[in-house]
C-alpha cells in the first residue's frame, strides 16, 4: 500500500511572518494524522526559518525549483548543495508555471532531475497538458513525452528517489478541476510506463494530482486507484484547508 502524499506548493506568497504563522498551524493541525505524509514548499527566502520551525515535525521541507549547475557563475540560481544545506529534501521540477514563464525546458527538467539526485534531493516531478494539448487529445502523448524525457536517462535507482505530479497546465489556478476519471486515467498510463520499467518501482511510486484541488474535490480524487495524494497550491495557503484535503484521504 503506498502511503498518501499531501504536499503545498505555496509559490510566490508568504513573508516570513505569515510563512511563520502557518507553519504553527500546520504543525498543530497536522500532528496527529499519520496517514500520509507532509510536504511544505515554501518560496526561497522562507526556506531557512522554515526548517527550523519544521524540526521535529513529520512535515519535509522542499523548495520550488533547482538550477542544474552546483555553483558558479550563475547570478540568481540556486542550487541543489545549496537547498539541502538549507534543510529541504525535496524538490519541484518542470512545474508548468516554469515551464510557462521562466522559458524552462524538458531538456532543462532532466538536468534538473540529475542535479537533485547529486545533491540528495528527491524531484518531484511535474507533468501535464495545456487545454489546447487536452482539446486535441493529446493529453496521454504530451504526458508520457514529458516523462520520456526524464525516465529514459535515469538508473532504475534514480526513478525509486522520484516522486511524479501529473498537473494538467488548464487545471492550474483556475478552479477548473480534472474530473477524478480524467486524472486517473492519465495516473493509470503514467504507472504503466513505470511498470514497463521494473513492476515493483511501478508499485511504489508516489503519483499526486495537482490543479485545483480543495477540500471540496480532494476526497473523490485522491479515492482513485492511482493517484496516490495532492499538490496543492492555492488551497496550501491555508493551513484549515490543507488539513481538510490531508483528512479528504483517511
Ligand atoms: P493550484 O496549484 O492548486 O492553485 O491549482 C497547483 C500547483 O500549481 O501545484
Amino acid at each position: 500500500m503506498r502511503k498518501k502524499m499531501i504536499a503545498g506548493n505555496w509559490k510566490l506568497h508568504c513573508n516570513l511572518r505569515e510563512a511563520s504563522d502557518l507553519l504553527l498551524d500546520l504543525r498543530r493541525l497536522l500532528s496527529s494524522m499519520r496517514h500520509c505524509d507532509f510536504l511544505v514548499i515554501p518560496p526561497y527566502t522562507a526556506l531557512s526559518q522554515a526548517a527550523q520551525k519544521l524540526e521535529d515535525s513529520r512535515i519535509a521541507l522542499g523548495a520550488q525549483d533547482i538550477f542544474y549547475e552546483d555553483k558558479g557563475a550563475f547570478t540568481g540560481a540556486i542550487s541543489g548543495p545549496l537547498l539541502k544545506d538549507v534543510g529541504c529534501t525535496y524538490v519541484l521540477v518542470g512545474h508548468s508555471e516554469r515551464r510557462q514563464l521562466f522559458g524552462e525546458t524538458l531538456d532543462s527538467s532532466l538536468l534538473r532531475v540529475k542535479a537533485a539526485l547529486r545533491a540528495g534531493l528527491k524531484p518531484l516531478l511535474c507533468l501535464g497538458e495545456t487545454l489546447e494539448e487536452r482539446e486535441a487529445n493529446r493529453s496521454a502523448e504530451v504526458v508520457l513525452a514529458q516523462l520520456e524525457a526524464v525516465m529514459r536517462e535515469c538508473t532504475l535507482a534514480e526513478l525509486e528517489e522520484l516522486v511524479v505530479a501529473y498537473e494538467p497546465v488548464w487545471a492550474i489556478g483556475t478552479g477548473k478541476v480534472a474530473t477524478p476519471q480524467q486524472a486517473q486515467e492519465v495516473h493509470k498510463l503514467i504507472r504503466e510506463r513505470f511498470y514497463a520499467q521494473d513492476a515493483a518501482l511501478a508499485e511504489r511510486i508516489r503519483l499526486l494530482y495537482g490543479g485545483s484541488v480543495k477540500p471540496e474535490n480532494a476526497g473523490e480524487l485522491l479515492a482513485q486507484e492511482d493517484i496516490d495524494g495532492a499538490l496543492v497550491g492555492g488551497a496550501s495557503l491555508k493551513a484549515v484547508d490543507f488539513a481538510a484535503i490531508a483528512r479528504a484521504c483517511a
